[in-house]
């Protein structure tokens, strides 16, 4: 069709009144099928020219973002919009000439909050850019859904951890329990209980009640919400961050640090914080595997839609039998240790939709990468250069 419409286009100055007629009726028509295909898609779509004027929108657009003057048409786009927040967004990213994915904003549309989201690109024809689409989508229902998710898998993981609880206390309540005895038993018998003795079993039962106070401590962290805000940021600024605070650490315990952070990896949605606690807690497994000192390296890098991180120790290493166990919770190999180092780091990667992968191989070292997802979408870049041009 579309074709066709340029053949004819090419001969106007030979068509007669009949075949112009014709072809404006095509195009008409080809302009509303245009017009259909747009509306029935449940992501708003709107167009915008290099004035930032907007030059079309579909009715789900209309509708996600609200605008404050009743033909938007022609319009700077972002004078059209209602919410000040998406405005000021909208006039950023287009005045910077940024590519932007999945930017989210919670709306309130007359008492219903809903989660939208952002894409913005260049639209390009005949090579050269345009202008830009904006892409919106409701999003609610897939984070709803994703919360779900969470919610029924930290619920899983929350009865392992009451298990294990539950099987950490047993020792120093039994413990408690029997110099509670001895006690009664000396006063009984011999009435004869020193302060000496008294004292000796009182220390061990504050000891132990010491003890059980951390398990609970560690368990509350360990299943306290987390209350992630995740924001775009630069996970190599995060890593410096970090290495910055446990250098001089790691230099007493004789550990180089090796970095090679690849600087054009993208930015990816997380929480600093949390991520930050993440990878010190590796980073404090890692020290404690050299004892004798070594290499603790640190790199970053993008591919396959993924960031990775990857940190890397020459240390004691963890044994086959041993590398499923880590994760688990309160499982240890340490004297004081609380086990809840890794449970811990993995349900921070969880929160950032990420995941973790391990190698290691005793006697020469351990490696834990963290994968991270980029921000995009399976949108493809719109563009119509190839669709209009032929
Ligand atoms: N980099 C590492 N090298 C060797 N072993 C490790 C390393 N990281 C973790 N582990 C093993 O995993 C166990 C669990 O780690 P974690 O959950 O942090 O608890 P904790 O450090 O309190 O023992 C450690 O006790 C140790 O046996
Ligand atoms: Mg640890």
């Amino acid at each position: 069709m579309r074709n066709f419409i340029q053949k004819a286009l090419n001969k106007l100055s030979k068509l007669d009144k009949e075949q112009i007629r014709t072809l404006l009726f095509d195009l008409a028509s080809e302009n509303e099928l245009m017009e259909v295909v747009l509306d029935s898609l449940v992501d708003g779509i709107l167009v915008v020219d290099l004035d930032n004027k907007l030059i079309t929108f579909n009715r789900t657009a209309d509708k996600l973002i609200c605008f404050k003057v009743n033909d938007p048409s022609d319009c700077i786009i972002w004078d059209a919009v209602e919410d000040r927040d998406i405005a000021e967004f909208i006039k950023n990213v287009l005045k910077n000439g940024e590519r932007v994915t999945e930017e989210e904003f919670t709306l309130n549309y007359s008492g219903t909050i809903r989660t939208i989201c952002f894409d913005i690109m260049p639209l390009v024809k005949k090579g050269s850019i345009q202008g830009s689409v904006i892409i919106v989508s409701d999003i609610t229902e897939r984070k709803r859904k994703e919360a779900r998710l969470r919610r029924a898998e930290s619920l899983a993981s929350l009865t392992t951890l009451a298990a294990g609880v539950a099987h950490e206390i047993k020792n120093p309540l039994g413990s408690i329990g029997i110099h509670i005895q001895l006690m009664q038993k000396s006063l009984k018998m011999n009435k004869s209980l020193t302060e000496e003795t008294a004292g000796k079993y009182l220390d061990i039962i504050n000891e132990e009640i010491e003890r059980l106070n951390e398990i609970i401590v560690d368990f509350l962290f360990a299943v306290r919400p987390m209350n992630t805000n995740l924001k775009l940021s630069h996970i190599n600024s995060v890593v410096s961050d970090l290495l910055d605070f446990v250098k001089y650490e790691l230099k007493n315990s004789n550990i180089n640090i090796h970095t090679d952070l690849d600087p054009n990896i993208s930015k990816i949605y997380m929480d600093e914080k949390f991520v930050k606690q993440a990878i010190l807690n590796i980073i404090k497994n890692a020290e404690a595997a050299m004892p004798q000192g070594g290499t603790l390296t640190v790199k970053t890098s993008e591919g396959d839609g993924l960031v990775h991180l990857e940190i890397k120790d020459t240390g004691i290493g963890i044994s086959e039998e041993n590398m499923g166990k880590i994760f688990e919770p309160y499982f240890t190999t340490k004297q004081f240790g609380s086990g809840l180092g890794l449970t811990v780091v993995y349900k921070i990667i969880k929160e950032h939709s990420g995941e973790i992968l391990l190698e290691s191989k005793e006697g020469e070292g351990t490696t834990f990468t963290i994968n991270f997802p980029l921000p995009q979408r399976d949108k493809k870049l719109l563009d119509w250069q190839a669709e209009n041009e032929v």
